[in-house]
């Protein structure tokens, strides 16, 4: 049975889907069989030491006061910073929402890039705020002047500024110096929320973490996340950083819904350097791999510094592209407007990848590389 797009991803009744939410709409087996390439979530796993851990906060499953493994507490001493410092959240993108709602009400504006992460946007248009959305560069950096005059241009209005990076759909970074920048010339006071989702990623030596700024008192709120090198996706545990001031205003709008498991898995896989490092090592050299064998095909990738890439389909859309693959058992990533002629495609395993450059090859017939240059 071959299930539509919108049949796989179905929103579950009653829930409001975000774009790392949907629920996938076919039997269970049907899910278990399909390579998962669309959501950028590690396919590894989680390792030994943090499903041991998980399984050894069951007892407390009945509890409202249970012991917690200081989550809080190792998640400051991690970044070098203090539990006030600290806002635990369900996922990162409880972040993006809370940052929504403390800075966005009466109809503000949120300053970003376009295309970024879009769950930002939607939750201002869901709570009738607005966003202004600054185009991405030709070469798909993000126009930090650009963004940083819409900030000042705006400044009575604007609630926020938001930074992704590295950025998603694009995978590309945000350099230091460019982030220094935004941090500096942003009217004074103005919160800049800096989504490093994917910050393990990266092997940019011209990236840096922003956990500096929040050291600094600056106005600078760091999401981080469980979910992507931790591969606890389906766990829901991110938190923010920032100075104590700023998390005392966030802390009312967040629902503290935080599970046990994903406490105890959290605090276990902050400890597993050597297992995270591991991981990384592969998806970069899986990521570096599979973009060289689509260059080699004839299809230019956007270089990615992140555990998914876009590769240029040229003249082809997305969508039934999309769909090709999902007959062919494959998930890749769904359109991201107004690059709808690329595709977003996550990095799994070794194998994963194999799978998605075999499908690809039967897709796409091999290019020269004028035609290259033409898509
Ligand atoms: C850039 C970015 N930020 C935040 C999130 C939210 O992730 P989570 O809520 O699982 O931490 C995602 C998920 O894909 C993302 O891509």
């Amino acid at each position: 049975m071959t299930l539509s797009n919108s049949e796989l991803f179905a929103q579950a009744p009653g829930t409001q889907a975000t774009a790392t939410t949907q629920r996938f709409g076919g039997s269970d087996a049907d899910y278990d069989r399909m390579i998962k390439l669309a959501s950028n979530e590690n396919n590894y796993g989680p390792p030994k030491a943090v499903m041991d851990a998980m399984n050894s906060a069951w007892k407390y499953a009945n509890r409202y006061g249970y012991p917690d493994g200081n989550v809080v507490e190792a998640i400051a001493a991690h970044h070098g910073l203090k539990p006030e410092n600290v806002l635990l959240t369900a996922g990162s993108g409880e972040v993006l929402q809370v940052v929504g709602t403390t800075y966005l009400q009466g109809g503000k504006k949120v300053v970003g890039a376009d295309p970024s992460y879009g769950s930002v946007y939607s939750h201002a248009t869901n709570i009738k705020a607005e966003a202004i959305k600054v185009p991405l560069r030709k070469d798909y950096t993000a126009d930090i002047p650009g963004m940083i005059r819409a900030a000042n241009d705006n400044k009575a209005t604007v609630g926020f500024f938001y930074l992704c990076n590295p950025n998603n759909p694009t995978g590309v970074v945000v350099p230091k110096e460019e982030v220094d920048a935004a941090v500096k010339g942003i009217p004074a006071g103005m919160p800049i929320l800096i989504d490093e989702a994917y910050h393990h990623f990266v092997d940019d030596p011209r990236y840096a973490e922003s956990v500096n700024s929040v050291k600094e008192g600056r106005p600078v709120i760091v999401a981080r996340t469980f979910s992507k090198i931790a591969a606890l996706a389906a766990m829901r545990i991110g938190y923010a950083l920032a100075p104590p001031e700023l998390i005392r205003q966030m802390r009312p709008y967040s629902a503290n819904s935080v599970n046990v498991l994903a406490k105890w898995g959290a605090v276990a896989s902050l400890k597993d350097t050597a297992g995270q490092a591991e991981v990384r090592k592969k998806i970069i050299e899986s990521r570096t791999h599979t973009q060289r064998e689509l260059e080699a095909h004839g299809y230019s990738t956007i270089p990615s510094q992140t555990n998914f890439f876009m590769v240029s389909l040229g003249e082809r859309t997305v969508q039934p592209v999309i769909t090709e693959f999902r007959d062919k058992g494959i998930l890749v990533g769904r359109p991201f407007p107004p690059m709808l002629n690329h595709l977003r495609v996550s990095i799994g395993t070794a194998d994963d990848m194999d799978k998605f450059l075999k499908a690809f090859k039967e897709i796409f017939p091999k290019r020269s590389a004028t035609t290259m240059a033409r898509g």
